[in-house]
C-alpha cells in the first residue's frame, strides 16, 4: 500500500485539520511530518471545537493509530496542555498515539532564542509563533539538538545542561530579559516530560512501513504551507522546515515511490499570519470583509490573519513543488455576497516570467487579476456539488482548468459535515 500526503498550498491555516479529520476514516494511521507548536489545527464536530498544535488531526477516531513523526519538533509543555485537554474530552491516547523517537525536543531556552532574535530583528521580524521553531530546527541540522529517545536514556540531564549553556552564550549576544520567564517555563518543561514518558516513543520509520507492507493506508499530515517552506517559500519570512511533499519523505522515512495522492489544500481567497511578501493582499474593506466573514484570527497566536485575493501564481507553483494530485477547496462559504470576485493571473515587474513565482517579492510587483461573477447563496448547509450556486461551481471550474487538478472536496463550513466529497 502507498501513502497519502495531505499538505497546504498557501501560507498555513488552510483548513488541514478540518479535512485530516474528515478523511481519517478511510485511513488507518495519521502521521504528522514536520513543524511543531507553531501550528494550530482545528477540528469541528457535535458542536466542539478543539484547536491540536503537535499531535496528529485524526485523534479522535480512536480505533486509528496517531503517530508524531521524526520530523516534527515537540514542546512537552505544550504537548502535555494538548494531551490533557483530549483526556479532559474522554480520549483515552494511551492506546493510539505514538511518538518518534527521533523527533527533536524544543527546550525552554530555544523559546527564549527565539524571542530574543525576533526582538533584536525590530521592523524585519519575521512574525514568529515565538514557539521555538527556528532555534530547534537549528540545532537539529546544527547536530546537537535533543530528540525524544534521549528522555528515556542516560545523561538526559548532561545533554540538557551542555545545550542548555550553549543557548545562554548565545543569548548574552542579545540585550533581553529571559531570567524570569526561563525559571518558570524550565520547571514546566521537567515536569511535563513525564507525559512524554508515558507513550509508545518508537522507531517510527519502521512502523510507518510495517503498516505499508502490510496493506495498511497512511496519511501523513502537513503543518503550515507551501510558501512558508524553508527553501521554496517566500524566505526568509518563511517557517524550519520543509512543508513540501518531500517534507513527508524525509519526515516520516517513507521513500518518495511510496507516495500515491498529493492532497493539496487550499482557502478559496488568500490568507497569512506574521510579516513577509502577500501580493494579493487586500489591506481594504475586502480584506475586512474576508477576515470578519473567515473568522481569520490565528489558532495558535490570535494574531489577525492578512487577507486578500486568491493568487493563481503562487498556487500553479505550489502544485508544481508538491506533485498535487487532488485539490481541496475551504472556505467557500466565505466568499458569499461578494459582487466580483477576483483572482490574481499574473505578477507583472517581478523581473522573472509573470506566472512565475519570482525569487523576491518586493513592492515593485503588481499582480494582474481575473474578475469572476460572485453568488448571493450561503452554501454551508448544501452537501451535494450539484446544488451549489452556479456561479460558485464556475469558480471551481475556473481554478480546476487553471491548475489542470481537480478539485475533489469543497468545504463549506468549519463542521466536519459541512463537505462536499466529489469522490
Ligand atoms: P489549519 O492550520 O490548516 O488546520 O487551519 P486552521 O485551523 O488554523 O484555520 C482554519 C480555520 O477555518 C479554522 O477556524 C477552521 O475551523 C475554519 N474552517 C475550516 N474550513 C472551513 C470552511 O470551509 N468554512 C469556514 N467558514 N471555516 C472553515
Ligand atoms: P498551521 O499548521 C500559519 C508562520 C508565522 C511566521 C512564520 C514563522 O496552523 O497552518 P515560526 O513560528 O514557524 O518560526 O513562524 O510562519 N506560521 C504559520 N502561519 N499557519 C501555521 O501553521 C504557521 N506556522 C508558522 O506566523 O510568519
Ligand atoms: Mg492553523
Amino acid at each position: 500500500m502507498q501513502m497519502d500526503v495531505l499538505l497546504g498550498l498557501q501560507w498555513g491555516d488552510e483548513g488541514k485539520g478540518k479535512i485530516v479529520d474528515f478523511l481519517s476514516p478511510r485511513y488507518d494511521m495519521i502521521a504528522r511530518f514536520q513543524g511543531g507548536p507553531n501550528a494550530g489545527h482545528t477540528l469541528e464536530f457535535d458542536g466542539k471545537k478543539f484547536i491540536l498544535h503537535t499531535i496528529p488531526s485524526g485523534i479522535h477516531h480512536p480505533e486509528k493509530v496517531n503517530l508524531i513523526g521524526n520530523g516534527v519538533v515537540i514542546d512537552p509543555v505544550i504537548f502535555m496542555e494538548e494531551v490533557k485537554e483530549l483526556e479532559k474530552s474522554g480520549l483515552n491516547l494511551s492506546s493510539n498515539l505514538y511518538i518518534s523517537r527521533k523527533a527533536h525536543l524544543i527546550l525552554p531556552t530555544h523559546r527564549v532564542l527565539d524571542a530574543a532574535s525576533e526582538a533584536a530583528k525590530g521592523k524585519s521580524r519575521i512574525g514568529s509563533t515565538l514557539k521555538g521553531i527556528g532555534p530547534t530546527y537549528m540545532d537539529k541540522t546544527g547536530r546537537n539538538g535533543l530528540r525524544v529517545g534521549d528522555l528515556v536514556s542516560s545523561g538526559l540531564d548532561n545533554k540538557y545542561e551542555k545545550l542548555k549553556e550553549k543557548h545562554l552564550a548565545l543569548l548574552r549576544q542579545y540585550d533581553y530579559d529571559y531570567m524570569d520567564e526561563l525559571d518558570k517555563y524550565e520547571k514546566q518543561w521537567h515536569e511535563s516530560i513525564e507525559t512524554i514518558r508515558r507513550f509508545s516513543l518508537v522507531d517510527s520509520e519502521y512502523m510507518v512501513n510495517s503498516f505499508l507492507d502490510n496493506n495498511k493506508k497512511v496519511l501523513a499530515e502537513g503543518a503550515q504551507g507551501t510558501l512558508l517552506d524553508i527553501d521554496f517559500g517566500s524566505y526568509p519570512y518563511v517557517t524550519s522546515s520543509n512543508t513540501v511533499c518531500a517534507g513527508a519523505c524525509t519526515g516520516l522515512g517513507v521513500a518518495p515511490n511510496k507516495i500515491a495522492k498529493v492532497y493539496g489544500i487550499f482557502k478559496a481567497y488568500t490568507t497569512r499570519v506574521g510579516s513577509g511578501p502577500f501580493p494579493s493582499e487586500q489591506e481594504n474593506v475586502t480584506g475586512e470583509m474576508l477576515r470578519k466573514k473567515g473568522h481569520e484570527f490565528g489558532a495558535t497566536t490570535g494574531r489577525p490573519r492578512r487577507c486578500g485575493w486568491l493568487d493563481l501564481v503562487a498556487l500553479k507553483y505550489a502544485c508544481m513543488l508538491n506533485g498535487v494530485t487532488s485539490l481541496l477547496m475551504t472556505k467557500a462559504d466565505v466568499l458569499t455576497g461578494f459582487n466580483k470576485i477576483k483572482v490574481c493571473t499574473a505578477y507583472k515587474n517581478s523581473g522573472s516570467p509573470a506566472s512565475q513565482f519570482p525569487y523576491e517579492i518586493n513592492e515593485d510587483i503588481k499582480p494582474s487579476y481575473a474578475e469572476l461573477p460572485g453568488w448571493q447563496k450561503d452554501p454551508g448547509q448544501l452537501r451535494e456539488f450539484n446544488d451549489l450556486p452556479a456561479n460558485l461551481k464556475d469558480y471551481t471550474s475556473y481554478i480546476e482548468k487553471e491548475l489542470n487538478i481537480p478539485i475533489d472536496i469543497i468545504s463549506v463550513g468549519p463542521d466536519r459535515s459541512e463537505t462536499i466529497l466529489r469522490f
